[in-house]
């Protein structure tokens, strides 16, 4: 790899979870249902669009997110692009949006990170977050999907979703909201998901929790994910996460987790209904996303009762699940997966 110079203005030994522009951004438009035009690299910047804009008035736009890291190898790798490229496709349908072909999809993540290599941490520090959004940027005034769309991808470096790694969250488990409908749009990225969980993430930080768990809508019984990261639980030996049904979002994270479990720890993961009380009793509970990657979840609230999971610290099969992440992406480890996929 030729060497790319690290930017020496940021502080990449406080990155948070916020966005630092960085140098440029792809974009592509489909005008008129047309076929998607070639991209290009742009600086990075606001964007302009009709006030009458299908994706500002109707939601009618979905995003992805997935990192790129500096490995101990010197390489710029992306985690599972290609796994973003497919559930992007799977959400521009549901939202009649005109998918991205796949090729082009991972080809305008190579440019951007490319371009904007120096802005990724050195290894061990962080990753720069790479967001793909593809939005209905023709106009509407009735409901209906538009005729013209923007692909765009920008990057920002980033460092730990919640403020520390050693974090431990307080959740709240709500009945108060649900995040999705059976038969909705739960199992997908479309933006108003995320709209949708604002209120809910504000009420519980206000309460002093980190982030809430939402219920299953047709059976509140039964715990689905986090507003940003989907849930597992450890109990006995076996690994147990919400299976997806359709409200459920497909992470890669929690892809990745259920073949690590399987394939290096050796451990039965079971993809089933998860009750509340089994979340209530379990051994370890975490959640997994690509922006918290595998965050320890040490108490739980729900109207009723309050507990302490693990003593409230990191449990051990947690933090190797963790720790095995790192290995992978950092290539201290061999990648047995062929998760990564290199950019330079
Ligand atoms: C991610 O983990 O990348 C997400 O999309 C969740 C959140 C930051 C919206």
């Amino acid at each position: 790899m030729e060497d790319i110079e690290i930017l020496q203005d940021i502080d990449w030994d406080n990155l948070t979870f916020s966005l630092t522009p960085a140098r440029s951004m792809y974009i592509a438009e489909q005008r008129d249902n047309n076929a998607w035009e070639p991209g290009k690299l742009v600086p990075f910047g606001n964007v302009s669009m009709s006030p009458a804009a299908g994706v500002l008035n109707y939601g009618q736009g979905v995003f992805e997110g997935l990192k790129a890291f500096r490995t101990s190898r010197d390489r710029i790798v992306l985690f599972r692009p290609e796994n973003n490229a497919v559930r992007a496709i799977d959400s521009a349908e549901r939202l009649c949006i005109p998918p991205v072909p796949k090729e082009m999809f991972v080809e305008a993540l190579l440019e951007v990170v490319r371009d904007n290599a120096d802005y990724i941490p050195p290894c061990g520090k962080g990753s720069l977050y790479v967001r793909p959004v593809i939005w209905g940027t023709g106009e509407v005034l009735g409901v209906k999907p538009v005729q013209s769309y923007t692909f765009l991808v920008f990057v920002s470096p980033v460092g730990n979703y919640f403020k520390s790694s050693e974090k431990c969250l307080h959740l709240k488990i709500t009945n108060k909201f649900h995040r999705a409908a059976p038969r909705g749009t739960g199992g997908l990225k479309a933006i108003g998901n995320y709209a949708a969980s604002l209120l809910p993430q504000k009420l519980a930080k206000k309460a002093g929790f980190d982030e809430v768990i939402y219920l299953n809508a047709a059976n509140e019984n039964f715990v689905e994910e986090l507003g940003s990261a989907n849930l597992f639980i450890l109990k006995d030996q076996t690994l147990v996460t919400p299976s997806l049904t359709g409200s459920i979002l497909p992470g890669v994270t929690r892809d990745s987790v259920i073949q690590i479990s399987k394939e290096i720890l050796n451990l039965e993961v079971q993809e089933k209904t998860v009750s509340v009380d089994e979340v209530l009793d379990a051994d370890e509970v975490f959640c997994s996303g690509t922006a918290v990657t595998v965050t320890s979840i040490g108490k739980i609230t729900t109207d009723e009762t309050f507990r302490i999971i693990s003593g409230g610290k990191i449990g051990p099969f947690t933090r190797r699940i963790g720790e095995i992440f790192s290995e992978i992406r950092n290539e201290t480890v061999n990648d047995q997966f062929k998760w990564l996929y290199p950019v330079f």
